[in-house]
């Protein structure tokens, strides 16, 4: 999805060079989200100069280069007390990517006021045909521009408003998401930003110690006495308080979609509230405006200290973010238990719910909520959570849901699982459960997402920062957390015990067995040489491993662009046996669990199509591999977490398929990371 990076220098002198090396340094940051076209504003290089935009279809390299052209000579050189730069990555959504599509979008040819947006304005329509009736003429295709021009227009309209209050007006007439963030010819050195469903920091970098760690926020006065000045303001809960926006000699702020592009920089950061219009004006003040107080609202914004490390986001020695991250799992599934699971005791405490046990305990369902990969680390663990919380369990598609109109009620118990927190179809489903009274259990990677928030209670997953499109660590830890809720639920149950053991001395052992896993890289590379140059790949299998065939299919699909299917070996004789012949590729995956005889069955069905089906089996297990003459071979543990294991292979399948075959694995085609529209 798109992305946002703005800088503003107050009193911290950087000449434009300076700046525009942040702001590309940002956009690559942003890279791993998914895009197509990408785009800055700077101040022009003369006092008196419009707004310089540049914007490039395709990479940020090819932006770089872009400026590095047009960008050059002293003027470039000359240090600037205060200034302000925004910056994009466009993932096209209404018009094709191209130059004049791309962000920032401009108010008009004087680039009087210009924007960036993540989101779609969903009444944009009618805004431009209002602006259209005054004279705009427009030039893109984006819902974006009327953002612009509506603001611009505003502005002529009521010259007495600062920025912030223009751009308070503007949102009230926007529907739909967005986050924002404005530059001004008008407002020099001034910015403004706001969002609504779809995430926005501030990162705020200061010389010396701040004053404060929290922003009020500026009410504007519910009924405006006609013809006053707009917007009156007054602060805190009850208008009494003295307001004090955050002041500071000589800072820099960072306006930024998400925490990786500001953490070289900064780990002190404001996450916006939807609805909040974040402003610095020309002293350097940072203030959070909203129109409406909401009853539930804290009335100011923390500043609060990330915990991640620039390490996190960085390559290190590998190719690609995605091996990096499928090589880190020996670590981050120790993360995702570290201080919840004693082994000593087997006792697991989840701080995030643990209030609310009892609660979920007298529900009526359980229901998991998610999309993708999230969706199925919950296909993953359903199995469990029936035997061990003996509850019914839903899983569901989170767009599927919302279009059934699902009956929900107050006694479900609604898990929404998302790595980023912020998927909109998650999000929504989120929304609505909240609304039919349903208890809301967050099981996300990403602190402070709109998920997280809104939840009323949650596990965090732990795994650290994800950059790759691919979706590989973080299902690894999303399907510990859910393993962890359903040890949880069945503690003080007697029959389960001893099932309770054998899964926690299977989780004490699951570093040491992914290493294991991971050591067959090279023999899966090699299997890879086999493949990448097929149509196609199915992978079957059943029980506890079906969510395995489903996530490496999509693995698959996503970096590759090759068709594959995850196949339920049980459905194989109602449809799926047509395919098999000697040429098809066919994985299977059979582990000694209580549905091996049936997996065997499938797996004859399938040689004596004269199919030749690579396996994924247990270590040792000759019975099983004399039916292949490639196998690989995975340690054995507990049933239900044998797919944790069993997907690390599929994982690196189809990195190195990807890589044969020319792929842009850190940024598949088309997908974006953080999915903020419906
Ligand atoms: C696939 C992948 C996606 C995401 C899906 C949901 O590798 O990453 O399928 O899992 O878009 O995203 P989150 O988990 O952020 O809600």
């Amino acid at each position: 999805m798109c992305g946002i990076f703005a800088y503003l220098n107050y009193l911290t002198p950087k000449s434009r060079q300076q700046v525009l090396d942040l702001l590309l340094q940002g956009l690559k940051r942003l890279e791993y989200r998914g895009y197509d076209s990408t785009g800055v504003a700077i101040d022009g290089a003369s006092a008196g100069d419009d707004i310089l935009l540049v914007r490039r279809i395709g990479k940020v390299k090819v932006l770089e280069d872009a400026i590095g052209e047009l960008c050059r000579g002293e003027a470039f050189n000359q240090p600037v007390d205060i200034h302000i730069g925004i910056a994009h990555t466009r993932w096209a959504t209404h018009g094709v990517p191209s130059e004049v599509n791309s962000h920032p979008q401009r108010s008009d040819v004087e680039n009087s006021f210009v924007v960036v947006h993540n989101g779609i304005i969903t009444n944009y329509k009618d805004v431009k045909t209002l602006l259209e009736k005054r004279g705009y003429v427009f030039e893109s295709e984006t819902d974006t521009e009327v953002i612009a021009k509506l603001v611009h227009h505003l502005w002529q309209t009521h010259p007495g408003y600062t920025f912030g209050e223009l751009v308070e007006q503007a949102i009230q007439q926007l529907e739909g998401a967005f986050a924002i963030a404005f530059k001004s010819k008008h407002f020099p050195g001034e910015c403004v930003a706001s969002r609504r469903g779809s995430p926005l920091l501030v990162g705020i970098k200061a010389k010396t110690k701040l004053a404060t760690d929290h922003v009020p926020i500026l009410y504007a006065k519910a009924h405006r006495p006609h013809g006053q000045p707009f917007p009156v303001l007054q602060a805190g809960s009850d208008g009494s308080a003295e307001f004090q926006p955050l002041e500071h000699k000589e800072v820099e702020y960072f306006f930024a979609s998400d925490a990786s592009a500001v953490i070289e920089h900064t780990n002190r950061v404001i996450y916006l509230e939807d609805d909040d219009v974040a402003a610095v004006k020309r002293d350097g003040t940072l203030s959070i405006h909203r129109l409406n107080k909401c009853t539930d609202d804290p009335h100011i914004r923390e500043i609060i200290t990330l915990k991640m490390e620039i390490q996190q986001i960085m390559k290190g020695n590998y190719d690609y973010f995605m091996l990096k991250e499928i090589f880190e799992q020996p670590e981050s599934v120790v993360n995702t238990m570290r201080g919840r699971v004693r082994f000593d005791t087997q006792t697991i405490v989840l701080g995030g719910i643990k209030e609310y046990i009892p609660e979920i305990k007298r529900c009526r369902r359980l229901m998991l909520i998610a999309c993708g990969t999230s969706y199925h680390s919950a296909v993953a663990t359903r199995q469990l959570l029936e035997e061990l919380t003996e509850l019914p369990v839903m899983v569901e598609l989170a767009s599927d849901f919302l279009d059934r109109n699902t009956p929900i009620f107050r006694d479900d118990v609604c898990f929404f699982i998302s790595q980023s927190g912020e998927t909109a179809d998650t999000l929504m489903s989120l929304r609505y459960c909240k609304q039919r009274g349903a208890l809301i259990v967050g099981v996300t990677n990403t602190v402070g997402s709109s998920i997280c928030r809104e939840s009323n209670c949650g596990v965090h997953i732990n795994a650290g920062p994800e950059i790759g499109v691919a979706s590989t660590k973080a299902y690894t830890s999303q399907f510990i957390s859910l393993v962890m809720f359903a040890l949880v639920m069945s503690e003080d149950r007697l029959s389960l015990q001893q099932r309770r053991q054998e899964i926690i001395a299977g989780l004490s052992q699951l570093d040491e067995h992914i290493r294991s896993v991971l050591k067959l890289n090279s023999q899966v590379q090699e299997l890879a040489k086999e493949l990448y140059q097929h149509k196609s790949l199915l992978i079957m299998g059943r029980g506890f491993n079906f969510a395995t065939c489903l996530e490496g299919a999509l693995k698959v699909k996503e970096l590759t662009y090759m068709h594959s299917e995850g196949i339920l070996a049980g459905e194989l004789k109602h449809g799926p046996l047509a395919l098999v012949d000697d040429e098809m590729p066919v994985l299977m995956i059979v582990t000694r669990d209580p549905v091996y005889t049936k997996c065997m069955n499938a797996l004859q069905q399938v040689t004596s199509r004269k199919g030749r089906p690579i396996l994924i089996c247990e270590e040792n297990d000759t019975e099983t591999m004399s039916f292949s003459t490639r196998s690989l071979q995975i340690p054995r543990t507990v049933d239900c977490l044998q797919g944790i294991l069993t997907v690390i292979p599929l994982q690196l399948l189809s990195y190195h398929i990807a890589v044969l075959r020319g792929c842009d694995v850190d940024c598949p085609r088309n997908l974006a990371k953080s999915v903020t529209v419906e």
